[in-house]
């Protein structure tokens, strides 16, 4: 009788949950550093909802004597496809914040707490940080939540996916199964950055997938990348098109590339899909301006196809080393990518193209220089850009029978690992950078550094 009494208290409990997706953090449109921090709030409730406010406590938990502020109102976006109920999109600004501070929020419906979490603000230039990346991971596997289980160990001051956020298509069902349940505590207090692989944005054809390219609707990421027609292309019947427009508004096809800073290091994310045509003299160039417009200490350029990989799946994927050229040009330090399933790490590494662009939709043909001097731990300077491979985030592994044999691996291989689901965490502390792979386990799998 007493289980019965609870099952159904807690039924009741559920059902009375305003959201259909707890509220999340995101970087919204604070690319640059600020003296007083913003984060995006967003969360999703069905249609006719609302009366709501969010209100922020700076400082930490156990600190008394501090009030609650009241944000500016929050707005909402409908997003209305065929097969899914209408449903909003609700968007509020976490304003005030110090930077790298803890502060509180909590969000209030007609008056009264729905939602409260904590969270800590974007670190300053002078702050160390901890940022945790894998890709290729809501697949709704048991080694997804395992990644995340020790991802969130790490506690970390941000999450990247470097893309395939969420199989198979990117849909709205599909994010609801496989990535708010097994993200959602996480995502409440720590900010989740993505760029989109194949998975989330590749397939452009909405006759299949009508609720697909959910990416556009659910993700506030800067709008600060370049307005070219190749990111724009969308097929399908046209209520199809305009039902996807209308919800997704200025964030497509614009949320696609992006660039934002993080602490003393500059990010610059990327839309690696085949469609993108990155040989495109004004795209190179738009890369080019951005790495030349940061004074921060760092550069990392994250996206989805890696432009060096040793794996026999996705072999041919290897496009994005075409503007390896302008990585080198404009001083980044590591690129991070996803798409094939496991771990690996280059050499430090500079690449010349052997023929002008345009160039080919599958490996790029060129030459390499490697710095094999430069081993993570003893020369801790590398002469080159270091390529990671972190896909090895949930979904089933590629080509494990690789792991150790060297004679399978390109030259410029240094590490591989497709052994163990595994996650990379990086610390950058001044002109300081340690990375580390961590499996599923919790196992540390590779570690290197970086000074400069
Ligand atoms: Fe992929």
């Amino acid at each position: 009788m007493r289980v019965l009494a609870l099952l159904v208290c807690s039924l009741a409990l559920e059902a009375a949950s305003p959201f259909l997706v707890e509220p999340y953090l995101q970087i919204g449109d604070a690319r640059g550093l600020q003296k007083s921090e913003t984060f995006a709030l967003l969360w999703h409730t069905p249609e006719g909802s609302g009366g709501w406010t969010v209100e922020v406590k700076a400082g930490p938990v156990w600190k008394k004597g501090i009030g609650w502020k009241k944000m500016p109102p929050p707005a909402s976006r409908r997003v209305a496809v065929s097969g899914i109920e209408p449903h909003l999109v609700w968007r509020a600004a976490l304003a005030g914040l110090a930077p790298g501070e803890e502060f509180q929020y909590r969000v209030l419906e007609d008056g009264k707490q729905v939602f409260i979490s904590r969270a800590r603000a974007r670190k300053s230039a002078a702050q160390p940080y901890r940022f945790v990346a894998f890709g290729d991971c809501a697949a709704g596997t048991e080694d997804q939540k395992q990644v995340a289980a020790q991802a969130a160990k790490q506690d970390p001051d941000f999450v990247f996916i470097p893309g395939d956020i969420v199989y198979t298509r990117g849909r709205i069902a599909e994010y609801r199964q496989k990535f708010y349940p097994v993200f959602g505590p996480m995502l409440a207090s720590t900010l989740f950055v993505a760029a989109v692989g194949n998975h989330d944005a590749g397939n452009r054809d909405l006759s299949s997938s009508p609720d697909g390219l959910a990416y556009f609707y659910y993700w506030a990421q800067p709008l600060n990348g370049p307005a070219h027609s190749s990111f724009a292309s969308l097929e399908g019947p046209e209520e199809a098109r305009n039902a996807f427009r209308a919800a997704a508004g200025v964030n497509f096809p614009r949320m696609a590339n992006f660039s934002f800073d993080y602490g003393n290091s500059h990010w610059l994310i990327l839309d690696s899909n085949p469609y993108a045509e990155w040989s495109d003299a004004s795209l190179r160039k738009w890369i080019a301006d951005d790495l030349a417009a940061t004074r921060a200490s760092w550069k990392f350029v994250g996206f989805h196809h890696p432009g060096f990989n040793s794996s026999r799946t996705h072999f041919e994927d290897q496009w994005m080393r075409a503007l390896s050229d302008v990585f080198e040009a404009g001083g980044v330090d590591v690129v991070i990518a996803g798409h094939v399933h496991n771990y690996q790490r280059t050499y430090p590494l500079t690449f010349r193209m052997a023929a002008a662009p345009p160039l080919p939709i599958r490996e790029v043909a060129g030459e390499w220089r490697l710095d094999k001097a430069y081993d993570g731990d003893k020369d801790t300077t590398p002469k080159g850009v270091i390529y990671l491979v972190t896909g090895a985030g949930g979904a089933r592994l590629y080509d494990p029978e690789q792991t150790g044999n060297r004679s399978s691996w390109k030259e410029f291989t240094a590490k591989f690992n497709s052994r163990v689901h595994s996650f990379t965490v990086a610390d950058i502390d001044g002109r300081a950078a340690e990375f580390r792979q961590i499996s599923a386990s919790g196992e540390t799998i590779d570690r290197f550094r970086i000074t400069k």
